[in-house]
């Protein structure tokens, strides 16, 4: 039975209580529902991916109630020292060099000699973790392949029975993952576009460029059809058939009474907020209609426009057997 926990003292403290016993416990911050665990505790750690069905080389990040519990386990340049000023407690993660003394179980980071740190942005996840007491280790609460979850119910749809608790911190107000950032080398590497939008990052530590990663898997988050829905997704789209749903941004395209509307106002912020509750609506009415398959309107690559165009490339992409999540 999965405990449906109110985001209330009471709430918090129960989910502190578990996750310090090694249990799964998922979790609202401000990007997506994290799927929590004690990051000391291998084998609550190991229970992760197979919860989630995830290739074990996925290293996962580890979240903190502040910058100083951060790096704790890193040692931060000061690159990461004006990139945490700047942006934390928000949606950026940083990979940075694991401290020999650190107690983070080497699961968490696949084996790699470093750690990807995260202070979420909502104050009850840093209240959770505050509490926890240890730092938490916590992918996206979703099974390995499928859509990130944004509100509790989404959680509970796929995990329940599986998962210890939902501590339920309503809908997620990003509702992108954080952006992934490469400290390690003396070029910052972006592994993964997201909440903080890289023009952002860049400004901040004084880069004209920032280079996303090839095709290593230096960035396992970087493997081809990672946010999957069921139903197959067409992009680009200038026109849309009867018999396919849509995914819209602005006015909607004629020809179909299937959609989503992203944003009518054209606000990639709030098309970000609504990205994947607008997968998986469209998604469950392509089943439910028998359609084709989802259309998507072009959205701006600027802004949160690139980590949006990122996740629905990921979810166009071919379906293969190694999915990530
Ligand atoms: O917004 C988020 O980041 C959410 C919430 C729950 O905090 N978490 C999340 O975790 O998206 P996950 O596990 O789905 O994605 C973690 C990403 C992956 O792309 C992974 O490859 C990368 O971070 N990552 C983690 N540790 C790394 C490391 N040591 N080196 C390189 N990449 C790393
Ligand atoms: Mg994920």
């Amino acid at each position: 039975m999965t405990e449906l926990l109110a985001a209330n003292e009471p709430g918090i403290a129960r989910a502190a209580a578990l996750l310090r016993a090694g249990e799964l416990v998922a979790f609202g911050t401000e990007t997506v529902y994290g799927l929590g665990v004690d990051a000391t505790n291998a084998t609550a750690v190991a229970r992760i991916f197979e919860v989630k069905g995830r290739p074990r080389f996925n290293p996962l990040i580890a979240h903190y109630p502040d910058p100083t519990a951060a790096f704790a386990d890193v040692i931060p340049d000061p690159r990461a020292t004006q990139l945490a000023a700047a942006f934390w407690p928000g949606p950026l993660t940083l990979v940075l060099p694991r401290r020999p003394e650190s107690r983070i179980a080497p699961l968490v980071s696949a084996g790699l000699d470093t750690i990807a740190v995260r202070v979420p942005g909502t104050e009850i996840a840093r209240m959770l973790l505050r509490e926890a007491g240890v730092p938490v280790a916590a992918p996206s609460a979703n099974p390995s392949g499928r859509l990130s979850p944004t509100a509790a119910d989404h959680v509970l749809a796929a995990l329940s029975g599986r998962i210890a608790a939902v501590l339920d911190t309503g809908p997620c107000q990003v509702g992108v993952e954080s952006t992934v950032l490469d400290l390690i080398g003396e070029e910052p590497v972006l592994l993964r576009p997201g909440g903080i939008p890289t023009e952002a990052v860049a400004a901040v530590i004084g880069s004209t460029r920032l280079p996303q990663t090839g095709g290593t898997v230096r960035a396992p988050g970087m493997l081809a059809s990672h946010y999957a829905p069921a139903a197959s997704l067409r992009l680009e789209a200038h026109h849309v058939a009867e018999d396919e749903a849509l995914l819209a941004f602005g006015a909607p395209l004629p020809g179909t009474a299937v959609a989503f509307n992203l944003s009518p106002a054209r606000s990639l912020t709030e098309a970000a907020a609504r990205l994947f509750a607008g997968l998986r609506a469209l998604d469950a009415e392509v089943a439910a209609r028998g359609l084709r398959g989802i259309a998507a309107m072009p959205i701006p690559t600027d802004g949160m426009g690139l980590a949006i165009n990122d996740r629905l490339r990921r979810a166009a992409a071919p379906r293969t057997t190694l999915q990530n999540c």
